[in-house]
This record gives structure tokens, C-alpha cells and sequence, in this order.
């Protein structure tokens, strides 16, 4: 690291997903058979009708910049979709769209904390949550779960973890990288404990909501009390198969809406505007048009249970949505296997990359240190080749 480099960057993590990603592509490069099962995008390519609805915008001459908080139009759309799916009801001035949910979270993050603010991390957790605290420099606390309580946290234990430094609670649900759904009832719990609490403030991530495999999810600012202090981040990527093009979206009070509007204006200004007009067609397609990529997941997601079930020493749990497995392997800590002693999941990790060509991340990266995260937004046939050698390795 230069010293001519800032603090800030200097004590930022790189992305461990992106990081693995890119040792997988320079294996690759080496000539290695490598699979990855190491990154969060669906295999998947976005559906004809929005590229049509792309095609057409750049025919339309849709080229200049930008509204900063997005198309009138596609706020609401979003409206729409939020009534829609998530019972929930906001007007265009509270909806501010962004390059990727990413820089949507990135916005809230940065309009509402100050340094030395504490933010909750329910545990297991996205990689960028942390990182982008600290680029706040807030102070990230972690809440941990347990495979053995299906990865989800206690309204005791939140309790526990508020302080008169609080500021605000992260929850992801669908969540990445458990697949774990909380339920109406489950966040009406937490929500209880925070009714005690005015002065914090929810970011609830549902970028994986039509992901799911039954458990239709709940949306957190659907509870009544909730509302006035929950920001709604969603996003296109996951459900339309969506990731390069960049477009997430918020739906937040109207004062934290407009914060967030004046932040994107310095920084990046309004998002690209032919995927803001494809994105008007997708937010307001019913979702029963991508269900083929979820029934496609949830077949995936059997096949690796079963297969994985099979290997001694992988714990499991049964993901409900998304679309990774989360097992715990701490098994396998303190063996040595082909030579490598496994001290931790990094090792187990790098293990599996090296002698099964295998790319998988590691469970600290989520706050988890006693698993690995794999995804199945892969081919089956992948997925079978990848187990295949994963057992050949263990045993
Ligand atoms: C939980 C979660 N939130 C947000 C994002 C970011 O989404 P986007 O690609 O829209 O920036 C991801 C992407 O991996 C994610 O897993």
C-alpha cells in the first residue's frame, strides 16, 4: 500500500467474494479446471422482454443524463411494485434509484451515520455491510447465530447489543449468504424491541424477495411503527438476472429520501438511463415471469443438499431463499487433510480450491467463521462435478 494513500482506503477490506473470484479466473488462466461457486450472480441471462424494452430506449434516443433520484416513471413503477408485493405504501418523492442496491445502501449508510455511531450486524452478513460502515466510520457490531437456530438472531440478543450509540440495525432477509427467511412473526419480535428504541433506524435489504422457495418474505417496514424509520433497499440484479446493469432502488422516508438524492448528486448523478428504462418494464412485470429461474434454483438447491448431506463433517441447514448454502464445517477444523492442516474455514476454503479446483468463500467474510459459502447459481452439472471432488478430497 502507498503511503500517499488515504487512512480510509488503506484500512478497507478488499470484497473477500470479489477477491476469490478473482484467485478462481487467475487458476483459470493458469490452465485449471477451477469451478466457481464463489459469486453472488444468477447464470442466468435477462429475460427478452426488458432487453427488448432496452433496444427500444436506445432507438428512442434515451442518452442524456438522468434525473438524480431516477425517472419519474420508474419511481412509480417501483411504487407500484412495492403496493404490489410488499403491501407497502410510498410516493415517488420517497423512492431515490441508484447504480445497484450497492450504492443504495452506500447512500443511506452515509447520510445517516457519523463517526463513532454503532451499527448492528445481525450475523451472518453481506460482505459490503462492514466495509461500508467503516467507510463511515461507524463501528460495526456483530449479533451471531448459529446454524443450530437456522441463522437468525433473537429480539434478546439485539436487545442486548443496544446502546445509547446505536444508530442503525442492518437486516437482509433473504439473506445472503444463510438463505435464511425471517417470518412476519420474527420480525414482529425484533420490531418490538426496537419500539423501546426511537433513535434507531432499520436498512432492511430484500434484494433476494422473489427468491425464495415458499416462505413468501415480509417486508419490515410493513410493520406499522416500522415505517416512519425503515429504509427498503431492493434492487434488479438477483430476480431479472440483472447484476452488470446496475440499477437498486430505496423506498425511505421522504427526508432520508432527499439526503440520499443530494449525496448521488456529487457522487455519481442519476444512473445509466437505458437500464433505468428496461428497469420500468421489469419492476412492474409480474414476478410469475422469472419464476422459471426460481424453480430452476430451488431444483439446484435439493440436488446440493442431498449431495452435500451425503459428506461427513458438512453441517447444513435448509436455505429458504437466495441462492447459496451456507454449511458449517467446523468439522473439519484441527485435521489434516492432503497435507494441509485445516485450522479454520479460510483454510478449508483454500483447500478446496487447490486440491478440488473448487472456488467456495470464506464464513469470515460474513461474520461467520465456522462455514463457507457456496453457491448453486450454477449449473448442475457443475454443481455435481464440484461435490464430486469436494468428496473425493475429504475422504
Ligand atoms: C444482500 C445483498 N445486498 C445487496 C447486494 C448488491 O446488489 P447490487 O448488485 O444491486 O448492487 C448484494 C449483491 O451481492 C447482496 O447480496
Amino acid at each position: 500500500m502507498s503511503k500517499a494513500l488515504s487512512n480510509r482506503i488503506n484500512s478497507l477490506p478488499v470484497s473477500q467474494t470479489l477477491a476469490m473470484a478473482a484467485k478462481a479466473r487467475e487458476l483459470k488462466e493458469q490452465g485449471k479446471d477451477i469451478i466457481s461457486l464463489s459469486l453472488g450472480e444468477p447464470d442466468f441471462n435477462t429475460p427478452d422482454f426488458i432487453k427488448d424494452a432496452a433496444i427500444e430506449a436506445i432507438n428512442q434516443n434515451y442518452n442524456s443524463y438522468t434525473p438524480v433520484d431516477g425517472y419519474g416513471e420508474l419511481k412509480e413503477a417501483i411504487c407500484t411494485k412495492f403496493k404490489r408485493d410488499n403491501n407497502l405504501d410510498y410516493q415517488p418523492n420517497q423512492i431515490v434509484v441508484s447504480t445497484g442496491a450497492k450504492q443504495s445502501i452506500a447512500n443511506v449508510a452515509q447520510v445517516l451515520l457519523n463517526p463513532g455511531d454503532e451499527v448492528l450486524l445481525p450475523a451472518p452478513y453481506w460482505v459490503s455491510y462492514s466495509a461500508i460502515a467503516m467507510l463511515c466510520e461507524a463501528k460495526f457490531i456483530e449479533i451471531p447465530s448459529s446454524i443450530d437456530n437456522d441463522f437468525k438472531i433473537t429480539p434478546q440478543q439485539l436487545e442486548e447489543a443496544i446502546t445509547p450509540k446505536t444508530k442503525m440495525v442492518f437486516f437482509n432477509s433473504p439473506n445472503n449468504p444463510s438463505g435464511s427467511i425471517y417470518s412476519e412473526e420474527e420480525y414482529r419480535a425484533l420490531a418490538a424491541v426496537l419500539e423501546k428504541y426511537p433513535h434507531i433506524y432499520i436498512l432492511s435489504d430484500e434484494i433476494y424477495e422473489h427468491i425464495n422457495y415458499g416462505v413468501k418474505p415480509f417486508s419490515f417496514a410493513a410493520i406499522e411503527s416500522m415505517y416512519d424509520r425503515t429504509i427498503t433497499v431492493n434492487g434488479l440484479a438477483k430476480a431479472f438476472a440483472m447484476t452488470g446493469w446496475r440499477i437498486g432502488y430505496i423506498g425511505a422516508p421522504d427526508w432520508i429520501a432527499k439526503a440520499c438524492t443530494k449525496m448521488q448528486g456529487q457522487i455519481t448523478s442519476g444512473t445509466n438511463c437505458i437500464a433505468q428504462r428496461a428497469a420500468i418494464t421489469a419492476v412492474l412485470a409480474s414476478p410469475d415471469k422469472v419464476q422459471y429461474m426460481v424453480d430452476e434454483f430451488r431444483s439446484r438447491r435439493d440436488i446440493v443438499l442431498d449431495l452435500l448431506g451425503k459428506i461427513e463433517g458438512f453441517k447444513l441447514n435448509i436455505p429458504e431463499g437466495a441462492f447459496y448454502i451456507f454449511p458449517d464445517v467446523s468439522a473439519f477444523f484441527g485435521k489434516t487433510i492432503k497435507g494441509k492442516e485445516i485450522k479454520d474455514a479460510n483454510d478449508f476454503s483454500m483447500l478446496l480450491l487447490e486440491e478440488a479446483n473448487v472456488a467456495t468463500v470464506t464464513g469470515d467474510a460474513f461474520g461467520a467463521p465456522e462455514c463457507i459459502r457456496m453457491s448453486y447459481a450454477a449449473s448442475e452439472l457443475q454443481l455435481r462435478e464440484a461435490i464430486k471432488r469436494i468428496k473425493e478430497v475429504l475422504s
